[in-house]
């Protein structure tokens, strides 16, 4: 009897608060969002959301309400958009007021609205500009970079070759050798493949690439604001994230000390130069936190990306081995056995470019986006964001879009071929997001890609330890980013 009374009232007090909430949301600034499925009190949309499988349960909600919805984290709403319209209309037509960085929970306690991935208004603006000016004057885009990677390509070779052809595990060399390509900007040197500091820091990107990937992040991401003031592994990814933060201090002290303002070394040395510049600037940016928090911006994306895009696109090209025989052919056809692969190269080979372009499409690293957020009321589709609002641009449900793509599940290079075998654009091909925050190591990333992939399979064929038709290449994990399987494989010499 007892216990039907406390449910009684337990149930009487949620349909009360239900009640509540509707009538606020009806006359709340809030009042004008695009439809979606009706948030329970405290919990909000987390019965219609599966964690660990974000992306398909978002889009299963697209079914029944459009492309353009509103789902509850909490009590936070989050503007979803879907499919390529949607997105292109919001990122791209409405560039500006989507240009906000919206709230990511996970790494908020260390970034803290610093650094160029998480700034917002005059500090992101100064911010960007900077550190794409720096990356082009370190040669993004150009042929110093270009250089740079054929070099980093050659060592990657000779750890390559000496696996001997037996089976091993690629995180680590992909992630060494791209890493390096980063680190001769923002630090001024590579490192060589042996230093314990250096593959300390790797595990650490990776790891915390894992964890704010895991169910337990998303389930964070929607409650931090009650579960921040308890232990969990949440704080395990600060910590991993505090200890990057430290490495990269000290190595701005070191520059610091050895400053010569007249050849700056590195993208470190630039910043420094910059903040003495503007020292007298009341509303400058440039000051330590920006730097050491930018700095780790740019090593991290730069790192974790690239490198597992590349042992994504192995995988692939394991599981399909036709296809990696007809990159070994044009391979052999355009650049020959022995010359080192140039970024000129791909122009001839559209083939190779069009697998490229494919890996990454499915590989979709960052699925559901980098959250963004409208930077003042804005007028979408008829319906009204007010500043502030979350937006999520699901990247995923843009490179898989069936106006697009014809075969949007399977791997299939002829997405990016015409009839005539010539490599053809898509516009819905948007792995580094689109509009004002639109990745800013495209370049880099595109030339490393290609460069990397062509230099090693110039030189080796992939082996993998089982039939190609048991590799498995569902991701192992899905959230923030999509974390590609561990596995092991030989390269045997061609
Ligand atoms: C395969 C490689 C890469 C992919 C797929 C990728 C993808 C992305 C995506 C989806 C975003 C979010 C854009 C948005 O907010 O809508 C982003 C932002 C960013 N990326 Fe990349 N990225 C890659 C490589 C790199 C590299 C090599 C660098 C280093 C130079 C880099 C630096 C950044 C930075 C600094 C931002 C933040 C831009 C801003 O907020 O204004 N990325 N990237």
């Amino acid at each position: 009897m007892e216990l039907a009374g406390a449910i009684t009232i337990f149930l009487g007090i949620y349909l009360s608060c239900l009640l509540v909430i509707s009538t606020w949301r009806k006359h709340s600034r809030y009042k004008n969002l695009p439809p979606g499925p009706t948030p329970l009190p405290l919990i909000g949309n987390f019965l219609q959301i599966k964690m660990g499988d974000t992306l398909k349960s978002l889009e299963r909600l697209r079914d029944q309400y459009g492309p353009v919805f509103t789902v509850y984290f909490g009590s936070k709403p989050i503007v979803v958009l879907c499919g390529h319209e949607a997105v292109k209309e919001a990122l791209v037509d409405q560039a500006e007021e989507f240009s906000g960085r919206g709230a990511m929970p996970t790494v908020e306690k260390n970034f803290q609205g610093h650094g160029v991935v998480f700034a917002n208004g005059e500090r992101w603006r100064q911010l960007r500009r900077f550190s794409l000016t720096v990356l082009r004057n370190f040669g993004m885009g150009k042929r110093s970079i270009e250089e740079r990677i054929r070099e980093e390509a050659q060592y990657l070779l000779e750890a390559f070759r000496n696996t001997k052809a037996e089976p091993f595990d690629p995180t680590y060399f992909l992630s060494r050798a791209v890493s390096n390509v980063i680190c001769s900007i923002v630090f001024g040197n590579r490192f060589d493949y042996e230093d314990k500091e250096f593959l300390s820091l790797l595990q650490m990107m990776n790891e915390s690439f894992r964890e704010i990937s895991t169910p337990w992040s998303q389930f964070y991401d929607m409650y931090s604001s009650f579960l921040k003031y308890f232990p969990g592994p949440h704080t395990k990814i600060y910590h991993i994230l505090e200890d990057m933060r430290k490495f990269i201090a000290k190595r701005v002290k070191q520059n610091q000390a050895t400053l010569d303002s007249s050849s700056p070394r590195d993208f470190i040395d630039c910043f420094l130069i910059q903040m003495e510049k503007e020292k007298k600037n009341p509303s400058s940016e440039f000051n330590t936190t920006n730097l050491v928090l930018t700095t780790l911006n740019l090593f991290f994306a730069g790192t974790e990306t690239v490198s597992s895009t590349l042992r994504y696109g192995f995988l692939f090209l394991m599981k399909y081995p036709e296809v990696e025989e007809k990159v070994h052919r044009e391979i052999d056809h355009v650049i020959g056995r022995h010359r080192v692969p140039a970024s000129e190269d791909r122009m001839k080979m559209p083939y190779t470019d069009a697998v490229i372009h494919e890996i990454q499409r499915l590989t979709d690293i960052v699925p559901l986006g980098v959250p963004h957020t409208v930077i003042r009321d804005t007028q979408f589709r008829g319906y009204t964001l007010p500043k502030g609002t979350n937006v999520f641009p699901l990247l995923g449900s843009v490179l898989r879009d069936t106006k697009y793509f014809s075969s949007p599940e399977e791997f299939n290079p002829g997405h990016f071929l015409d009839e005539n075998g010539r490599f053809k654009k898509n516009e819905a091909f948007v792995p580094f997001s689109s509009g004002r925050r639109v990745c800013l190591g495209e370049g880099l990333a595109r030339m490393e890609l290609f460069l990397f992939l062509t230099t090693i399979l110039q030189r080796f064929a992939l082996q993998p330890l089982v039939a190609p038709k048991d590799i498995d290449v569902s991701p192992r994990m899905s959230g923030f980013g999509n974390v590609p399987p561990t596995y092991q494989l030989c390269l045997v010499p061609r």
